[in-house]
């Protein structure tokens, strides 16, 4: 006889960490997701749930036991983004599949090869970026056109530069008369706490992902790091060299959440925690995912990228220096 287990309705970003945290904790046995009460389906909830069934069922299938899917049948959008087939259920559209628009991109893989050199990544990954960024914001400003591209690109070469995954995905929704757009980006790598714990002393997951948002947070290079892009991994000297030029220097995470926290929000998924920042502050939850998890909402209007950065650098360093901290690569 299978426990059924009741899909959240939201999956909100409080809901669908409680609802990972839940399937995490579940013992091995025979399940049944029911889907009949999920109305609510934003990018990062749907990224993060679809994971962690992904993650339960292949859990449950070690154990030689099934996971049955209920009553998913008339969930038409979540079908139309990919959700249901990135669950691993062969209902709805496939991830990518559905053509995207200014309201909405459906949920996506991406995969580079790690081997690459870094320069080859980057270009990769802002070319994505500013093929998302256009759909989603068709004719819009050259500054809110610059934020969003600049969450996506941070946000998704990160997952290239410390998960050790060469598989991200991304989704976003956007309400163009709200003057709101949300990004949302998972990979099933490392995690933050193990970039970090040797470094800073992290000895957790919410005290990874809070460190990871301050600013000059940058974990292991490469060189420190032989588990990460090193020779083990396979990959050729002269990229390895290239790699360095990566120049991390721990602004990535902060500009973005700082960019959120004014009229949108932040959130970092990670292990067990999910941290949480807006206007009101910041917040933890239990959560559970291997890897990281993103989200950024964000107003399209707001301080731009450039301001954003100037004020970052004046405070850090007392004045304008020679080299921002990250450079805009987008060219419009
Ligand atoms: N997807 C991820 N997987 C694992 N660790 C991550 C991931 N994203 C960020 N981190 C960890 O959080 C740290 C902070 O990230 P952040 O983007 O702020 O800085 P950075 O990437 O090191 O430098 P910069 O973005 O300025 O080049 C990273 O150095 C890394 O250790
Ligand atoms: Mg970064």
């Amino acid at each position: 006889m299978a426990t059924t287990i009741a899909f959240p309705r939201s999956l909100d970003v409080t809901s669908t960490a409680g609802f990972c945290h839940k399937l995490s904790a579940l013992p091995t046995g025979q399940y049944a997701i029911d889907f009949a009460e999920f109305t609510n389906a934003p990018p990062f909830g749907m990224l993060l749930a679809a994971s962690a069934v992904r993650v339960f069922v292949a859990r449950m299938g070690v154990a030689g036991f099934t996971v049955q899917a209920l009553r998913y049948e008339n969930k038409s959008y979540q079908a139309h983004m990919g959700f249901f087939q990135a669950c691993g259920l062969n209902h709805g559209k496939q991830p990518g599949q559905a053509s995207g628009s200014r309201t909405y991109i459906p949920l996506t893989k991406l995969d580079v090869d790690l081997g690459a050199s870094i320069a080859h990544i980057h270009d990769t990954v802002n070319r994505r970026a500013t093929q998302l960024a256009r759909l989603l914001l068709p004719g819009g400003r050259r500054d809110a056109h610059a934020r969003l591209h600049y969450c996506l690109f941070e946000i998704m070469r990160n997952v290239f530069e410390h998960s050790r995954s060469p598989t991200l995905w991304y989704g976003a929704q956007a309400w163009p008369t709200k003057g709101l757009v949300e990004v949302a980006i998972l990979d099933e790598g490392v995690g933050i706490r193990r970039n970090l714990e040797k470094k800073y002393g992290v000895a957790s997951d919410a005290a990874a992902v809070q460190k990871a948002i301050e600013e000059g947070v940058s974990g292991a290079t490469l060189k420190d790091d032989p588990f990460g892009f090193g020779p083990q991994s396979g990959v050729d000297s002269d990229a390895e060299d290239d790699r360095e030029s990566a120049h991390n220097s721990g602004y990535g995470l902060y500009v973005v959440s700082q960019m959120c926290r004014s009229g949108g929000e932040f959130a970092l998924a990670s292990g067990d925690t999910c941290l949480v920042c807006s206007s009101a502050g910041q917040d933890l939850r239990s959560s559970a995912h291997k890897g990281v998890a993103v989200r950024a909402a964000l107003r399209i209007e707001g301080e731009s990228v450039e301001q954003l950065i100037q004020r970052v650098a004046t405070k850090k360093f007392g004045e304008t220096p020679s080299t921002r901290p990250r450079p805009m690569l987008d060219p419009l």
